[in-house]
């Protein structure tokens, strides 16, 4: 949510801000913002995506080799103008862009506004550089570092945040708590970010903030204290992936291509982790908790959005295979229960960005009553994948689209190499676990069959996509699957649509159905096939249009469906990881049809660093 990009270094800061920006986009889009440290600090902001701000500019002088920006989801104060990051103090001398929320930011004000410091906005955001300017005032001669020290030690709540001040001129103040930040280390420059993408192409070397801690960025190096002013020596990381994993690669949107690699990106995460002979996964990243792992006697995972919904197949898995009796819980909701867990129990934190606030925040809640906690990754670096005891990392590259699609494949995988791992440690038979093992090897290849229907895709959305709301329906693994395919819609087509087990049609939701109520029925040939088909009976008999995905071969629904999508036979366990893509692709298309912006919806955005 929000991101930030900062510069210092010997090259004209404006350009290499505003790609950074571009690359931060997917994490908020309603304003965006900067300021440059010339002879004096300018600053410009427009309303709406990157794109405003760089028109404006161009109308504009900005230049000078220091700068931070920021692009903006909204939480305290309306999108807007006024609004928009950096914000600066009372004398326009310190410039500050934060992603986070200030808690006590009301309380914080009012006293800043009693003390005669004038506000400009309606944000949390403005409080931290008024009392960063009420702290130099008030002590005539400290450092931008020392003041914001003390500033923060006032504050409650998350930040990452970038301060530059035109009194000292070749500085940049960084801070974390709970929102992202890292360094990147480039030559003769640094940069500072939300996000590893949006540096890559400068630096493949970074330092990651952690919680309570303060960077100075000079020319000469970088110095990072604690809140209690204390040094902390930090090591630099090397990013393993390049920028061509985060470009379009002639494809017309990200979430397009996203859905095309997914091939790819389920190769990767299940390269080197599969010896198929002995029924096994090896998980390098579960090692050093392998023995703990033999005694956990419950697992619960936690996650939001698409993470959780993976989640809910990962429990399927995991109680058929492993055995392993598994809970699967909204991470806003795990952490303001009061969940039981003894020390047989394990948490595994689902998340792509691994900054998810919620997720974040039901992993502390469980590493504070002292279980095993685990992680399900994909960005190397983050904060869950360094707050877990151990992980798997998904290894598939920035996703970058902001509904999550190959993330969701691979998270998948990732529960299939899991179920391998727990279930060959307990009861699954050496046959079986040969065999998942092989039909998981095969993935990539069938996911790729299932692609290659885009165009009949195309041609069914054409048909639907003026549809106003649309059921998605499936059961036992495939049910999960109806709450993907639903929110894919909702998210990127903004068509209201709803996931249901088709045993609980007739419950109420069959109601709604009439002619212009489609249903897309997910009915591989597999045990619940039988119940599938009757519900889709049921439909049709009541007028309403059905698409029906299916296994290849199957040909008993061609004439009850409207619409049928084949997909390889496989697995029953494994057949998500296939009938999620033409899930994902009706919704891109239909979304296209609608002229919607595919990579950044209304409202959203990828990484949800508040509450
Ligand atoms: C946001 C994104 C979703 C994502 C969810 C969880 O809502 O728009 O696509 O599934 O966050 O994100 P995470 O990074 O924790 O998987």
């Amino acid at each position: 949510m929000c991101g930030i990009i900062g510069y210092i270094g010997k090259q004209e800061a404006v350009p290499i801000l505003l790609e950074g920006l571009r690359r931060l986009e997917y994490r908020g889009y309603d304003s965006a913002g900067l300021a440059v440290l010339g002879k004096k600090v300018k600053c410009a902001k427009a309303v709406g995506k990157v794109k405003a701000l760089e028109d404006k500019i161009k109308r504009q002088k900005l230049s000078g080799f220091l700068g931070i920006a920021h692009t903006r989801w909204a939480t305290h104060g309306a999108p807007g103008e006024k609004n928009a990051h950096p914000h600066s103090d009372c004398r326009g001398n310190l410039w500050l862009a934060h992603n986070g929320i200030i808690e006590n930011y009301q309380k914080l004000k009012k006293s800043l506004q009693a003390k005669g410091h004038k506000f400009k906005s309606e944000t949390d955001t403005e409080v931290l550089v008024h009392l960063i300017e009420e702290e130099q005032s008030k002590r005539g001669g400290l450092t931008l570092e020392e003041a914001t020290r003390r500033a923060l030690k006032k504050v409650i709540g998350t930040y990452g945040l970038a301060v530059i001040s035109a009194k000292e001129p070749q500085k940049i103040v960084v801070a974390r708590q709970s929102s992202p930040l890292l360094i990147g280390v480039g030559e003769n420059e640094y940069l500072v970010a939300s996000d590893a993408c949006a540096v890559i192409t400068r630096t493949n070397q970074v330092i990651y903030l952690d919680d309570g801690e303060i960077g100075v960025i000079e020319p000469s190096g970088v110095k990072i204290i604690n809140l209690d002013k204390e040094p902390i020596k930090k090591s630099n990381h090397i990013i393993d992936w390049d920028l061509s994993r985060a470009q379009k690669d002639g494809f017309d949107h990200f979430t397009l291509k996203e859905i095309f690699e997914q091939p790819q990106a389920i190769a990767n995460s299940l390269r080197g982790r599969l010896i198929s002979e002995d029924g096994l996964a090896k998980l390098g990243g579960l090692q050093d908790v392998e023995e703990k792992l033999r005694d956990i006697e419950r697992l619960v995972v936690v996650g939001c959005g698409t993470a959780y919904y993976s989640g809910l197949i990962g429990e399927y898995m995991l109680e058929e295979y492993a055995g392993v009796p598994t809970e699967v819980e909204y991470a806003s909701e795990f952490r303001y229960r009061k969940p039981v867990l003894d020390k047989t129990s394990a948490l595994l934190c689902v998340s792509q960005s691994g900054e998810t606030a919620d997720s974040l925040a039901a992993l502390q809640e469980a590493r504070r009553k002292g279980i095993l906690t685990l992680g399900f990754v994909n960005a190397v670096g983050s904060t869950i994948a360094r707050v877990t005891d151990a992980g798997v990392y998904n290894h598939i590259g920035p996703e970058i689209g902001v509904a999550s699609t190959k993330a969701f494949s691979s998270q998948i995988c990732l529960f299939a190499l899991l179920t391998l791992f727990l279930g060959r440690q307990r009861n699954l038979s050496l046959v079986m676990g040969q065999r998942i093992a092989r039909e998981l090897q095969n993935m990539p290849v069938l996911v790729k069959k299932v692609l290659r229907q885009d165009k009949v895709i195309q041609k069914i959305a054409r048909k639907y996509f003026k549809a106003k709301d649309f059921f998605f329906l499936g059961r036992k693994y495939n049910f999960p699957l109806a709450l993907e395919g639903a929110l894919k819609l909702k998210e990127i087509s903004y068509i209201h649509a709803e996931g249901y087990g088709a045993g609980e049609m007739k419950h109420g939701p069959i109601a709604m159905i009439d002619k212009n109520f489609p249903t897309l029925a997910i009915a591989p040939k597999d045990s619940v096939y039988e119940k599938m088909a009757a519900n889709i009976e049921e439909i049709k008999a009541r007028g309403g249009p059905v698409i029906a995905l299916t296994t290849e071969r199957n040909n008993a629904l061609n004439k009850l469906a409207d619409d049928v999508i084949f997909l390889p036979k496989t697995l029953e366990m494994l057949t998500p990881i296939l009938a999620v893509v033409p899930l994902q692709l009706l919704a891109y298309h239909c979304a296209i049809l609608k002229n919607r912006d595919v990579d950044k919806p209304r409202n959203l955005a990828k990484s949800v660093t508040v509450e």
